[in-house]
Order: structure tokens, then sequence, then C-alpha cells
């Protein structure tokens, strides 16, 4: 769990709307058992809650619910009544689409084509103590785009953290100076720290090998926008995810948030050792979706509508073996135009690596169309401002500020109309003069 037990328990409580008493009564269990769960961590009276009451409340709990209208985007995906982005375990499918649409409006404003200056003013806490190019820079640049500014940090050395400071500490401290925070760290559950000791929205940008929710819902936006071309449903589709799935935090965000679709195929296939964690294949498996292991990588991609490759995240082992790196694992043309569709789409969060003997992604599918890696990654700026328009609550603002837009364009359109009537009728009268 990228959240604490707490938390998650708390959000159960919230999202099916019920109190304390009816949960346990629903869990089969006493309220002063669900009261030792729901204490903090760090308490001496903790008691963690068995892995199969977990189970059971996702798989029988949340897996049907649906939102009470009567609560906006934002109070629906918020933790614990707080408006963090940790984990996707926050969306549910009406929370998912509604987020999609919102990103939607978000688009003409990430290419230019509309201004908008909604968060003019607002200051950005990029907090960066792993690696990044894309996450980084896109989180900054769809802040700008909205008008606001941005303030980074990057890696522990020119921290304060390498002079000891904590997690609690730094982020008090950052939360009086900016508006909203966006952490990536290397430690799965650090960013859930963060978010406990402050006020202001903190949003997961990669947790160790935790979660990337950020990029999981890039990755499905992508998905739902490439085959709305296509003409396909995400409902019914196969997929198939491939190689380190055992630290890749974006195919664990991903796989929970495909499994609000249903009826979906899911084929995982792994080097031996990097497998998926059985609790994701747990979430994941419901609504008629089927989660399946598969033995090779001709097989995995097999008749699929989607291909979704990671690198092997050699920085989480201390001795990462050859045998993860044999070409055996590389998806390239010849295992695309053998194995796929014409209109497969080939995904990967990026960066791939490009050493050689890495075999990851081959650049042989660099020119073919089925390739969507670039435009997935482009997807990346209209995600983000969505995910900080909602979570600081300026949407209708945005809504307001396109309305007076577009009354504006069509003031202007019909002065000059009239404008220019006047001037043919005053033009007409010097001629009949
Ligand atoms: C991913 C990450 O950091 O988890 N990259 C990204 O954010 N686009 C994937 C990776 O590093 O392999």
């Amino acid at each position: 769990m990228v959240i604490s037990q707490q938390e998650f328990l708390f959000s159960v409580i919230k999202r099916l709307d019920i109190t304390k008493n009816i949960l346990a009564a629903k869990i089969g269990v006493s309220l002063h058992t669900l009261n030792l769960w729901l204490l903090p961590e760090d308490s001496v009276e903790f008691v963690p809650m068995p892995n199969e009451i977990e189970e059971f409340i996702y798989k029988q709990l949340l897996c049907n619910i649906s939102k009470s209208k009567k609560y906006s985007l934002r109070d629906n995906i918020a933790l614990n009544g707080k408006n963090h982005l940790l984990s996707v375990d926050q969306f549910d499918r009406e929370s998912l689409e509604n987020f999609f649409r919102v990103a939607d409006l978000m688009k003409p404003i990430s290419r230019r084509q509309k201004i908008s200056r909604i968060l003019e003013g607002a200051v950005l806490g990029n907090l960066f103590f792993e690696a990044s190019t894309r996450t980084r820079v896109s989180f900054g640049t769809a802040f700008c785009r909205l008008g606001g500014s941005v303030c980074d940090t990057t890696g522990f050395t020119f921290s304060s953290m390498a002079k000891g400071e904590s997690i609690y500490d730094t982020s008090r401290v950052i939360g009086g100076y900016v508006d909203i925070m966006v952490v990536r760290h290397p430690e799965q559950g650090s960013v859930a720290e963060f978010s406990r000791a402050t006020n202001i929205p903190v949003v997961n940008g990669g947790d160790g090998p935790g979660e990337h929710p950020s990029q999981a819902l890039l990755d499905l936006y992508t998905i739902r926008t490439e085959f709305s071309r296509l003409g396909k449903s995400i409902d019914g589709s196969c997929v198939v995810m491939i190689g380190d799935l055992k630290y890749g935090r974006t195919v664990h965000s991903l796989l929970k948030l495909l499994s609000l679709y249903k009826g979906l195929k899911i084929s995982l296939f792994s080097p031996p050792g990097l497998e998926m964690p059985d609790s994701i294949i747990n979430y994941a498996s419901v609504n008629g979706n089927c989660v399946d292991i598969k033995s090779s990588l001709e097989e995995g991609l097999d008749g699929v509508d989607v291909v979704y490759a990671t690198r092997v995240q050699k920085e989480r082992f201390t001795n990462p073996m050859n045998e993860y790196f044999d070409k055996k694992f590389q998806i390239d043309l010849s295992k695309i135009n053998s194995n796929c569709k014409k209109d497969t789409i080939v995904m990967h969060p990026l960066p791939r690596d490009g050493r050689p003997g890495a075999n990851d992604l081959s650049i042989d599918l660099n020119n073919d169309s089925r390739l969507a890696i670039f435009r997935q990654a482009d997807n990346g700026i209209p995600i983000r401002m969505a995910i900080f328009a909602i979570l600081l609550g300026v949407i209708t603002w945005l809504i307001i500020h396109y309305a007076m837009y577009s009354g504006l364009y069509l003031l202007t359109l019909g002065l000059t109309i009239l404008l220019s009537i006047v001037c043919n009728i005053v033009y007409l009268g010097f001629i009949s003069l």
C-alpha cells in the first residue's frame, strides 16, 4: 500500500459514505478491532490489518461503488479530506472519466492555441530527489502554461536533506513557501510522509518502486486517445506489460487504473525475478478482467491492442543480473510485425535505455506509426495541468474564463460585422449623393 493503513481505511469509509460501525460490520470485525487498525502506524497499539481483509475490501466493497453526485471531482479523489494525489487508488471509473474531460479542456492551452492565467501568482515546489527529465520538466511546464511559477530542487546533494534534514521538516518548511508540491523520492511511501506533514496539496511524482499516478493517468489517456482514433474501446481490449514489472512503478499504477475497466485481457511478461507483485495482480483481477502471466515475449505480444514496455530499473538493484538485459526480452520491429496487429500501439513511459546491451525498446520502430511513445510523452502536459487545476480547485474559474473568452470573441465578431455594415451604408450613402 502506498498510503498508510489508516489513510486507506479512512478513504474506504469516505468513498463508501458509511460510518466506522458499518464498515466493521461489512468486513466482519468488531469496532474495537477496526479502531486498532485505524491507529497511526507509529502508535504502540497499532495492529496491521490482514491481507485478506484488504483484498476483501478491494474486491467486494470498492469494486462496484458509484460515487455520489454531490461531491466535486476534487472531493471525490481527495485522500482523507486532503487534496493530495498519492495513488491511483483515489480514482474510480466515474472520477477518471471526469478527470480526462478536464485534460481535454487543457489540451488547447497546453499547445498555446488558447491562453489561460488561472494559476497566476501561484508557486509550485518541484522537489525531485531522484533522476528525472520528462516528469520534472512536464510538471513545471504544465504549471507555467496555467500562469504559475516553479521552484525546483534536484537530488539530495543540493538539498538540506544532505545535512540530515527529515522529510517532516522539509515538507513543513516548503509547505510555507509554495502552493502545491510535486515530490519524487527513492523510498516507497516517502511522498505520503511528505503529505502528512503539510496542508498544501502534494503530488506523488514517483516514490521508489511504489506508484507513479500522473504517469499512469497520462498512459491511460494516451490509450483512450489512440483508441478513439482507431475506433476501439478500452473495455474488452488486450494489453501486455513487459519488462521490469517488480520495480517499475508506472506499471503498478497503470495496472491498478486498468482494473477500473471491464473484460480486459492483461498479459504480463518479465525476466524471472522481476515479476509483478501478487498484491497488484489481485487488485486488478476484478470486473471480469483476466490477468495472465506469459512464459515468452512472443506469447505475450500475440494479438494485443497495447504493448507497454518498461526499462529494467537498474538503480533499484545492488547487482542487476546480466540475464535481465537479454535480447530475447527486447521489443523490436520484427517481433511487432510477426506477433502484433496493424493497429497495435506500442508504449513505454521513457526513458528507454539506449546503452549497448540494455536491449530496451528498439529504435528500429521509430518510424512506425504504431510507436506511440512520443505522443504519450506529449500527453504529460494536459494531464499534469488537469492535476494542478483540480487539486487547486480552479476548474470553475477555467470554465468561466473559457466562457468569457468565447463571449468576448463573439462580441468582437458581432461588433466587427456591425461596424462593417454601418461603414457600407455610409459609403453607399456617399455614392448615391
Ligand atoms: C519512469 C519512472 O521514473 O518511473 N519514467 C517516467 O517518469 N517517465 C520510468 C523509468 O524510469 O523507467
